[in-house]
Order: structure tokens, then C-alpha cells, then sequence
């Protein structure tokens, strides 16, 4: 799997959700985070607008769902045709059990760990997820600064992963941009989400488009450093 770019919404102008999701047409998939003001500090949408997204939107659904008891909730993200569901590790009372169901339900099973929780449990779980996500800022918020703090955990997780032999993706997000991707990929990490690099951006395809040409002459770099 090579570099995947995912734009996150939380930085578009959610009045005009629709004409947002078209400007990252180029994209992968669009990153949807899902925020219940419980599990992070803030708030942002559920299943029904969710649905309305995955509907309109020219690209898969990539969720995030920051929420707490995620065992009772992320099933319905998979059964409204996200692609990948990701839930976080912190908040599942039994992430093997969920992510299998995330799977039958024919979505990615994916999941997520703050800056502050270590990666190594993960390690022998490994098979039974398609991606990994390292948040490289506190999860609430967009537009944060990058953690150069977690990138020795993305580090870690890469050799994990490359020990497997398994096909699984390395997702960060927090704080890509222009200036943190070469840390990024560098550490190895191939699934990039950037809000407001993106939407920020007076062109998003053009964010988008120097985002991915940066990220993967990186990536060339590293596996020919190898
Ligand atoms: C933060 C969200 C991120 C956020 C990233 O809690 O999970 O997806 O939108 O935004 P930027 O790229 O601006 O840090
Ligand atoms: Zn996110």
C-alpha cells in the first residue's frame, strides 16, 4: 500500500458540507471525525449526517470516531458504508470483538491511540486490524501542532508492522502539513490526514496534490535507504 492522503472535513465549512467534499475529490478517502463531548472535549456530528456524507461524497469515508463506548456505537458507522471505521483504543472495552464485527459488517477495522497511550499492546493484535492510527496532537481539535514527541511510537509501530508481514496501514493524524510530512513518512507512516493543511489551503487539490509528490518521494527515499 502506498501513500494514501486524507483529508479531514473538521476544517470545512460544515454549512456547505457537500461542495466541501468535492474540493477533495483527488483525495483517497475523506477523514470524518466523529466527536461526542465525552471522550474528547468537543462535539461535531453522528450517524444520520454521516450517512448524508458517505452519500454525496466523490470518495470513500474514512471515520474517526472519537467517542466514548465505542463497542455500542462504531458498528452502525461500518453499517452506513464507511470504509474504514476506526474506533479508539482508550475508550473499547474489547477491541478484538469490535474490530471483528467491524469487519463483517465489510468495513476496515481500524484503531486509534492519543499520544499519551503506548503501542505495544496493539503489537500481538496486530492481525486482527487493517490500520493503526498514531494521533500526533491531542484528539478535539483541528489545527493543532504536531507532537514530535510521538514519532518514535510511529517508528515502533512500522517495525510491528513489517515484522507481521501483514498489510496493515500506519494512519497519522494531527498537525500534517507541508512542514511535519517528511517526519511523517520518514517515521513510516503511509496513511497521511491533514484538516487544515487542506482546507485551509486556497486550493485543496493543489494541498493535496504537493502533500502526496512530497510524501512519496519520501517514502522512495526511505525504502531505498533501507
Ligand atoms: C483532531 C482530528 C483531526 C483533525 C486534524 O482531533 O482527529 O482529524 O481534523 O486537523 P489538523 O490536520 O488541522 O491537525
Ligand atoms: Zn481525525
Amino acid at each position: 500500500m502506498g501513500i494514501h492522503i486524507n483529508p479531514s472535513i473538521l476544517s470545512a465549512d460544515f454549512a456547505q458540507l457537500g461542495a466541501e467534499l468535492q474540493r477533495i475529490s483527488t483525495a483517497d478517502m475523506a477523514h470524518v471525525d466523529v466527536m461526542d463531548n465525552s471522550f474528547v472535549p468537543n462535539l461535531t456530528f453522528g450517524p444520520p449526517v454521516v450517512e448524508r456524507i458517505r452519500a454525496v461524497s466523490p470518495v470513500p469515508l474514512d471515520a474517526h470516531l472519537m467517542i466514548a463506548d465505542p463497542d455500542r456505537w462504531a458498528p452502525q458507522y461500518a453499517d452506513l458504508g464507511c470504509a474504514s471505521v476506526t474506533f479508539h483504543l482508550e475508550a473499547a472495552a474489547a477491541p478484538v470483538r469490535l474490530a471483528r464485527e467491524l469487519r463483517a459488517l465489510g468495513a476496515r477495522a481500524s484503531v486509534a491511540v492519543r499520544p499519551a497511550t503506548p503501542v505495544e499492546p496493539l503489537i500481538d493484535l496486530l492481525p486482527e486490524f487493517d490500520q493503526v492510527l498514531i494521533m500526533t496532537v491531542e484528539p478535539g481539535f483541528g489545527g493543532q501542532k504536531f507532537l514530535d514527541v510521538c514519532l518514535p511510537k510511529i517508528t515502533r509501530m512500522r517495525q510491528a508492522i513489517s515484522a507481521s508481514g501483514l498489510d496493515i496501514a500506519l494512519q497519522v493524524d494531527g498537525g500534517v502539513s507541508e512542514s511535519t510530512v517528511d517526519r511523517v513518512v520518514d517515521a513510516g507512516a503511509n496513511v497521511l490526514v491533514a484538516g487544515s493543511a487542506v482546507y485551509g489551503a486556497e486550493s485543496a487539490e493543489a494541498a493535496i496534490a504537493s502533500l502526496r509528490t512530497r510524501a512519496e518521494e519520501r517514502a522512495e527515499e526511505r525504502a531505498g535507504s533501507r
